[in-house]
């Protein structure tokens, strides 16, 4: 299956339209005036970056624990970027993708139909950032100061489109067990973190996932937990 892309000069959202497309649609849009981030925050995309919403399809007859989705887009959005050789670069819980500190892409997943999901990608590419550092949480990074050679915005949105693939491909195939080692290599070295829930707050190294994409935590004496993945909110980087 191929991606049908539909680029567009501006919209609100790339969600808006990609609602109502098929599987395997990828809007695209130059500029976005309402996109959305997480936990409901404004995400500000001009024009130089790449903003767009894949739609990927959940067929009720294949059981997958499709909440973990927003994990297997990062890995994509990760494997499409290792190609660059860029250093310090990470992903944080559950898919924010980070050059050291700086962030470089965000993703969102929505479900606007049952058998639908829409993995919305920003990244910053050519859009100018450095008069957004006072807006935002994270200094922002983009990867036209990262790369020699950098992609055209339409080559990255096919790149990034090829990776969601055949991510998504294995996971719907063989479930997280296929991408477990990945996340963990994505995550580098054993980080001390926290990880919030909706009412509580855990501790320790950050030891890997479980085959649910649960993330697992090493105490100091050595003895580990898992905190269910559908159940973590933010898992923060301590040192
Ligand atoms: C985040 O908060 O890190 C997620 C940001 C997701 C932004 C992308 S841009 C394309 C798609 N359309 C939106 O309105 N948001 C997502």
């Amino acid at each position: 299956m191929k991606w049908l892309v539909k680029e567009i000069d501006e919209c609100k959202s790339t969600f808006d339209l990609s609602r109502n497309l098929p599987a395997w649609s990828v809007v695209r849009a130059r500029r976005q005036t309402g996109g959305r981030g997480r936990f409901n925050r404004p995400w500000i995309a001009e024009e130089g970056g790449l903003w767009a919403s894949y739609n990927l399809p959940l067929p009720p007859e294949i059981e997958r624990p499709w909440g973990l989705l927003p994990l297997v887009a990062g890995l994509a959005v990760l494997d499409t970027l290792r190609a660059f050789n860029i250093i310090g670069l990470r992903l944080r819980w559950p898919n924010d993708v980070l050059v050291e500190h700086a962030k470089l892409a965000g993703i969102l997943v929505e479900r606007p139909k049952p058998n639908l999901a829409s993995v919305g990608i920003g990244m910053n590419v050519y859009n100018p950032v450095a008069h957004l550092t006072s807006q935002l949480k994270d200094p922002p990074a983009r990867l036209a100061d990262l790369v020699s050679v950098c992609p055209s915005v339409p080559q990255l949105c096919i790149l990034l489109g090829n990776s969601l693939k055949s991510l998504f491909d294995a996971f719907s195939v063989s479930g997280f067990d296929a991408l477990s080692p990945l996340l963990q290599s994505a995550w580098g070295d054993a980080h001390y973190v926290t990880v919030f829930t909706d009412t509580e707050q855990f501790n320790g190294y950050f030891a890997g996932v479980e085959p649910d994409g649960s993330p697992i935590l090493q105490r100091a004496d050595g003895s580990s937990f898992s905190v269910p993945a559908t159940s973590v909110i933010q898992l923060r980087l301590i040192f």
